[in-house]
């Protein structure tokens, strides 16, 4: 397994003990337009249990992320977002968290990840973690509470409704699997809302103690040196106060919102959940370094989605922007999409670019059918985008969706819904090497995913060939990490139609043939240099004039 030397980095006690005190913030570093340390930072999503094993139980843990920082270091990111690391039953695989204070025992101790956050502080990278708010699990002790009764302490944490006359649920919400998202708890003889799975009760955010556990809870991890939160449905959290129906999905609806043919109206993206994120930013900004909060908004209109940022007051400082992601790798569709989100975002907000997480599967497999030349083409688009980069583990590989078997799969969420395709395929181990079990574990464990057979990709292969993927991530890392590209700068269309996108930012032009076809286009008289291009080789190289684009050819130019 291609362990990169550990760089033991020395280490001073401060006074909470794995706090390295002599290391400089996160937001230190030679990027020059960059403040604070978020804006322009190339951001890493690790799925903790499935990128690294330091146990050999099959499982990826915190020492294996840990073990994998200088890897990281290479890569040159900036910020790491881990995945579920609270204690949970795994119905959701730690969606369900029975403990907002713990560390799963799969992933390992707290101890281990202090030391995480300390030695990844050490090498400059920020840490965040994933904080669930929308529900907990069923196990955790509030929940369990509220079953005792209606006049349990914490039965208003939750959402519970009478049903309706016929005894059916209190109203047609559907949640995550398309049945009804409410439960019947006979002993009260109470429905409780879950949008997501039954064991995942959905908190009840009209209650005002709701409010002070979690920012209770948020303190806790930013006390303890985490950088910030990535938010889990942070667009979910309240729900209208009536319980009123939701109306039926308009053809016009994106496919990405709808429910079983409804429309999200009272269930999500409620004007209440603003108020939350402005606190939240209240406390963050009172950190030193400023701490980050990075929203999962599934809101597909760009107004309304740049709301979460804050209009009057600051609310969170990213998010996640669906629409795009949801997009095609096509020219005027990305293009459109890119544009309208930099002009609905408030001024100085830091826009998110991203394609693959754990739930829509990995880019080179849904936007570029696992064809390696457009896997380059969309990360040269998608690294050179002004604004904040959020990369899936193996995206820098071009790491495709993986085959599981239905026998092996273990998402409780899509398993059992026919065609679904289904979020394990996008969850299986990172692949380090060509050695049995792709040096993710040891050869003889049974990883928890499979490998898969077609993880041909690996990071030794790559790092040892000049032309990978891998190696073009370099390229492009390196003009983020020079402050070339990247940058909160006006972005202009310079070239646009059905082949072809063009634009410039920060004095740098990024052209991309998003096309299966040759395309030949005029680039003016001036001499432009070649900073990095989807083409080995040419890289220094300086162009005028007409400028012919081989099938998926992508470049950034200086000049
Ligand atoms: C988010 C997570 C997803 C999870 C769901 C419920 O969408 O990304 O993995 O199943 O929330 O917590």
């Amino acid at each position: 397994m291609p362990r990169p030397a550990e760089t033991a980095a020395p280490r001073r006690r401060s006074g909470l003990g794995y706090w390295p005190d002599h290391i400089p913030a996160w937001n230190t570093g030679p990027i020059t337009n960059r403040s604070p340390w978020w804006r322009g930072a190339t951001f890493y999503q690790i799925y903790v249990r499935s990128w690294r094993d330091s146990n050999g139980d099959g499982i990826g843990d915190l020492e294996g992320v840990r073990q994998g920082l200088d890897y990281l270091k290479w890569l040159e990111v900036d910020a790491i977002w881990l995945s579920p690391t609270m204690p949970s039953p795994n119905h959701d695989w730690g969606y369900d968290v029975s403990d907002y204070y713990g560390v799963h025992p799969d992933l390992g101790t707290l101890e281990d990840l202090d030391r995480l956050i300390a030695a990844a502080r050490e090498r400059d990278i920020a840490v965040l973690l994933d904080l669930v708010p929308n529900h907990s699990s069923d196990a955790h002790p509030w929940f369990v509470d509220a079953l005792a009764g209606r006049e349990a302490q914490h039965r208003a944490y939750y959402v519970w409704a009478d049903g309706k006359a016929d005894g059916g649920p209190p109203n047609n919400w559907l949640c995550a699997t398309g049945d009804s998202a409410w439960t019947y708890d006979e002993p009260s003889d109470q429905f409780y809302l879950h949008n997501f799975l039954a064991t995942q009760p959905d908190l009840n955010w009209w209650h005002e103690p709701v409010h002070q556990e979690f920012e209770k809870i948020i303190r806790y991890w930013f006390d303890r040196g985490a950088a910030g939160f990535r938010i889990d449905v942070a667009h979910g959290l309240y729900k209208d106060d009536l319980l009123r129906d939701n109306p039926p999905a308009l053809p016009t609806d994106h496919h990405a919102i709808r429910r079983g043919g409804l429309r999200p109206v009272y269930n999500a993206n409620r004007p209440e959940v603003h108020d939350v994120y402005k606190r939240w930013r209240e406390i963050a900004d009172n950190y030193q370094p400023q701490r980050a909060l990075l929203g999962e908004v599934w809101e597909l209109d760009m107004e309304r989605f740049g709301d979460y940022y804050g209009r009057e007051k600051p609310e969170l400082n990213m998010a996640f922007n669906f629409l795009f992601v949801e997009a095609d790798l096509k020219a005027r569709g990305l293009a459109a999409i890119a544009e309208e989100t930099l002009a609905a975002l408030p001024p100085g907000a830091a826009p998110v670019w991203t394609a693959s997480n754990h739930d829509v599967g990995r880019f080179p497999t849904r936007w570029c059918g696992n064809d390696e030349r457009a896997v380059r083409a969309a990360l040269v688009v998608l690294s050179t985008l002004p604004g904040t980069l959020v990369l899936y583990y193996g995206d820098e590989l071009g790491m495709v969706d993986v085959y599981v078997p239905i026998e092996e799969r273990l998402d409780d969420m899509t398993r059992d819904q026919l065609g679904n395709p289904g979020r394990d395929r996008c969850r299986t181990p990172m692949p380090w090497s060509a050695e049995p079990n792709a040096g993710f574990t040891t050869p003889v464990a049974h990883p928890w995913l499979p490998v898969g057979e077609h993880a041909t990709a690996n990071v030794q292969s790559e790092q040892a060939d000049p032309a990978s993927v891998l190696n073009l991530w370099r390229e492009l890392a390196s003009l983020r990490r020079n402050g070339r590209v990247g940058q909160l700068a006006p972005m202009e269309r310079v070239l646009l139609d059905d082949q072809v996108w063009g634009f410039r930012a920060g004095g740098v032009t990024t052209v991309a043939n998003l096309s299966s076809e040759p395309a030949t286009r005029d680039l003016g008289s001036r001499a432009l240099t070649v900073l990095a291009s989807t083409q080995p080789g040419v890289q220094g190289n300086t162009i005028s004039g007409e400028l012919t684009l081989a099938p998926w050819e992508a470049m950034v130019l200086a000049g």
